[in-house]
């Protein structure tokens, strides 16, 4: 068996998922991969911190440099968010020679192109499945599966705390503080819960798809965006005796030549597939020339489905890295945005 160490950057909600998973499921993933993966130190802000886990404080280090300098890591994985210290420390962990996951869309939708490239001049992977849907396997289905296809348009919940709120507010009556403050407390938000609420996560997540599908690169700041946080009980009740369920939708769409993308509430009728997504999960449909529809559903926040996909990035590292395909965000493809229909 090989001995793979991993340099863990975070210990917070994904991050502790990804630690007691590798714990937990340890012996499954050697007989799977024939790797004993050990997570030999981790950046944390802060020590003394009640984690609720019992977690070997030697390994804890609020130094990125104790990290980076470890020539023995292998593997970094990025749970931390947010675009600085990161972007600087997986940039020298790439310079070093080392693969890195992350689970950042911020930081992949805002400068994966760069940091993609960074890798591949290093000959090591940066690799990104926990960053859109939580714990569906969109990323790898879209690189892996997909191969034959051209995506015309994508169309998602991408937002797990957005659609939590939605339908708990839907559900319980309940307001929209007190649920998005259950969302937060289940550990389904970002730090800044704004990006949620007012779509900038499902617009971060939409660019990134968007970037796989069709080889582009997405300015995030021309998606037509708007948010749910203006949305009251009223209208969701409104909706719902109308026989509809409003529902904060990502989609991409190529239409002559060009892309429209969007992420807006939009009024689904009962019978839409994507109108009986509730609760944390989200739903994502490619719609491809081949295959023709694609949906998949499932976990889009939380510890531990965030955890199975940063995992499944580490286990493509170690049984098939030579196979692994790069994404090219290199060709820019000319992209506008307009108010549209959600793609019933
Ligand atoms: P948390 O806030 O729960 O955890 C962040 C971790 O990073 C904490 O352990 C914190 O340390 C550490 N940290 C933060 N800033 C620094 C810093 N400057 N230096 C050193 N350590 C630092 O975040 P999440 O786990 O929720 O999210 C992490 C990433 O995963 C984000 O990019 C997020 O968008 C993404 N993500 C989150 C999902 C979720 O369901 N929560 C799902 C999919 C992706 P300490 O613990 O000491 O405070
Ligand atoms: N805050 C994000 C969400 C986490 O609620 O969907 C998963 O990316």
């Amino acid at each position: 068996k090989k001995q793979v160490r991993v340099g863990l950057l975070g210990l917070g909600t994904v991050g502790g998922g990804v630690y007691k998973t590798l714990l937990k499921n340890r012996e499954t993933i050697l007989t799977r991969t024939g790797c004993e993966v050990e997570v030999v130190n981790i950046l944390v802000r802060d020590r003394e911190k009640e984690r609720g886990f019992d977690v070997d404080a030697k390994r804890l280090t609020l130094e990125p440099e104790n990290l980076l300098k470890d020539e023995t890591i292998d593997i970094y994985i990025e749970v931390i968010g947010g675009i600085h210290p990161t972007k600087e420390i997986i940039e020298q962990a790439l310079r070093s020679k080392r693969h890195v996951i992350t689970a950042n869309k911020e930081l992949m939708a805002k400068h994966g192109a760069d940091l993609l490239r960074l890798a591949q001049e290093n000959e090591v992977h940066l690799l990104f499945e926990a960053s859109v849907a939580g714990g569906i396997p969109v990323i790898h289905m879209l690189q892996g599966y997909l191969t034959a296809n051209r995506v015309h348009e994508i169309c998602g919940i991408l937002n797990g705390t957005s659609n939590y709120i939605l339908s708990e507010m839907s559900k319980t009556g309940k307001s929209f503080s007190e649920v998005l403050a259950e969302a937060q407390a289940l550990g389904y938000a970002e730090a800044d819960p704004t990006s949620d609420v007012e779509g900038f996560d499902a617009a971060y997540k939409l660019a990134i798809l968007t970037n796989l599908a069709y080889d582009a690169c997405v300015d995030i700041a021309t998606i037509d965006r708007q948010g749910i946080s203006q949305l009251t009980g009223a209208d969701l009740a409104l909706a719902e005796r109308m026989g509809y369920a409003i529902k904060l939708i990502g989609n991409a769409k190529e239409q002559a030549g060009a892309l429209q993308l969007s992420v807006r509430p939009h009024l689904l009728p009962d019978a839409h597939p994507l109108a009986r997504v509730n609760d944390v999960f989200n739903a994502v449909t490619l719609r491809a020339d081949v295959v023709g529809d694609l949906t998949l559903i499932g976990r889009g926040a939380g510890e531990f489905p965030t955890a199975s996909a940063v995992i499944e990035d580490l286990t493509a590292l170690l049984t098939q890295r030579e196979n692994i395909r790069r994404p090219n965000w290199e060709r820019a493809m000319n992209h506008r945005c307009t108010e549209q229909d959600a793609g019933a």
